[in-house]
């Protein structure tokens, strides 16, 4: 039995209102679980640790959006995104890093060292799990 052909149900205006008001509420509390999936944090699995042993820059992740890299006993992940129109980076021999787009270059952590360019690289959120292997985030995607 629905609501409009009930024998013995009248509404008020007001009941009616506060009634369909409450279900368009309930409708809109839905949308927000709606995508779940295309909130989920983004994890690279980059191997184990032990393969950036060496002081450098590691860019075999360029295109997963990353560099590893090793310096002075640090081992953390940069950005390979230019931040001025992303454009991915390309390394250079001297450890630092080039746009090929527009000509921007950064140092090894990521200090913008010429424009148009004028946000540093970011540093990714990375750890080192149980195994003993490299997680980077890319954030949520
Ligand atoms: S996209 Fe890198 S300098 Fe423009």
């Amino acid at each position: 039995m629905n609501i409009a052909t009930a024998p013995n149900l009248r509404l008020t205006r007001r009941q009616f209102l506060l009634l369909t008001a409450g279900l368009a509420a309930g409708c809109q509390s839905g949308n927000n679980d709606a995508h779940p999936a295309a909130r989920t944090e983004q994890m690279i699995d980059a191997g184990p640790a032990g393969d950036f042993a060496a002081e450098g820059v590691y860019s075999r992740f360029r295109d997963r959006g990353f560099f590893v890299i090793r310096q002075g006993g640090r081992l953390f992940a940069l950005s390979a995104i230019c931040t001025h129109r992303k454009c991915k980076l390309i390394a250079e021999r001297d450890r630092s890093f080039s746009c090929p787009c527009h000509g921007s270059t950064f140092t090894a952590t990521g200090q913008v060292t010429d424009g148009p360019a004028r946000r540093d690289l970011p540093v990714l959120p990375a750890r080192i799990n149980e195994q003993g292997r490299l997680i980077v985030s890319l954030g949520i995607q």
